[in-house]
């Protein structure tokens, strides 16, 4: 396994498109790391640079404490799984898998055993001897994980490999993709779309925008502590609730007709915006401080429903369990724990307690 370091790594393209700008990323040796962000922002760019695919404009990439800028994908020894599984279709599945094993020579009993160890894995056995064409896109999918995961390499490159599937085969495939991860104990760099997909399958994520890395941290720390408002919004489903106009008067702020504490040490920061998220709303009665808000959209979710209400400092969203749903037209108060309650400053950076 490799320990990765992604040091001020910037990326220009030909044309003058700037595609990632400033890269820092530490990947822990063994580490499987998400990257998320919307279509654009520098993803597999950032990946292609990664796997010697694409030249980086400046910055270092150091595998082990060796600079790989340069140096070309076959001397990387890596693994890589993209979107179109590009499968060989003239031969079978066994053929396909086990071609990375075929050209490092190794002892055909061993193919045998490593082929069909890993066939098990993925459930797909009994496709070994057909042809790709004969298969689902998902089986095809599982035969392109298998031939990518049957090598040990230092890092497994991964480019939304489970982009196009169906949901319910998405969630299957994940148990199996962090299985042999660790089977492998290689370093995991994989992109996604999907947030789910990132928390289930990930140690930590990292959440990119234009060309920049806007945090590098768990679901848990992305969904708790946003490092700004991007990641804020991003992150979470259904989204936060942002709300824009604060009055923020001495110690105090107003939301609405919600007034709360400023953040202890934050009183100079001045929040220009705050957020809270559909999960950390609670309804309390009319009579209860918080800000007051009248349901206008009840929209079930399983087992609770986001309610979309409407409130003097614009929409908010609240989940609750399916016992406990407002009727639309209900009027309550929403209220969160001042933990939960997420202030910005104009320039979107999260505003933290104690920072003046
Ligand atoms: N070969 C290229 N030449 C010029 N610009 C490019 C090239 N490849 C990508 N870009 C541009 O670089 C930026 C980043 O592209 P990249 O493919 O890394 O995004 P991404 O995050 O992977 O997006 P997606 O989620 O849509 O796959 C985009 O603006 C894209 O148009
Ligand atoms: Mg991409």
């Amino acid at each position: 396994m490799a320990h990765v370091q992604i040091r001020n790594v910037s990326k220009i393209y030909a044309d003058g498109t700037p595609a990632v700008t400033g890269l820092d990323l530490d990947i822990a040796a063994g580490e499987f790391l998400c990257v998320l962000g919307p279509s654009g922002c520098g993803k597999s760019s950032t990946l292609r640079m990664l796997a010697g695919l694409e030249e980086v404009s400046t910055g270092q990439i150091l595998v082990d404490g060796d600079d790989v800028v340069g140096r070309p994908a076959r001397e990387r020894d890596i693994a890589m799984v993209f979107e179109n599984y590009a499968l060989y279709p003239h031969l079978d599945v066994f053929a396909n898998i086990a071609m990375p094993l075929v050209a490092r020579r190794r002892p055909k009993a061993e193919i045998r055993d490593r082929v069909g160890r890993i066939a098990g894995t993925m459930g797909i056995t009994e496709h070994l001897a057909k042809r790709p064409g004969k298969l689902s896109g998902g089986q095809r999918q599982r035969v392109s994980l298998a031939r990518a995961m049957i090598r040990r390499p230092k890092m497994f490159l991964m480019d939304e490999p489970l982009g196009h599937l169906e949901e319910y085969m998405r969630i299957e495939l994940r148990r199996e993709i962090r299985a042999l991860h660790e089977a492998a104990g290689g370093t995991t760099f994989y992109i996604t779309h999907d947030q789910e997909e990132a928390a289930a399958v990930s140690d930590r994520i990292a959440v990119m925008s234009s060309g920049e890395l806007q945090q590098l941290g768990t679901m848990k720390e992305l969904i708790e502590r946003p490092a700004n408002r991007f990641v804020a919004e991003f992150v979470g489903e259904p989204p936060i609730s942002i709300f824009e106009e604060l009055r923020a008067t001495g110690t105090e702020v107003s939301i609405g007709d919600w007034r709360l504490p400023l953040p202890p040490g934050s009183r100079k920061a001045r929040p220009a915006s705050a957020g809270v998220r559909p999960a950390h709303f609670r309804i309390a009665g009319s009579d209860m401080p918080g800000l007051s808000a009248e349901a206008r959209l009840v929209q079930p979710m399983g087992e609770s429903a986001a309610v979309l209400c409407d409130t003097p400092a614009g929409d908010a969203t609240v989940i609750v369990p399916m016992a406990a749903v407002p009727r639309e037209g209900d009027r309550f108060r929403l209220v969160a724990a001042p933990e939960h309650v997420h202030f910005f400053a104009a320039s979107g950076r999260a505003i933290r307690s104690g920072e003046d």
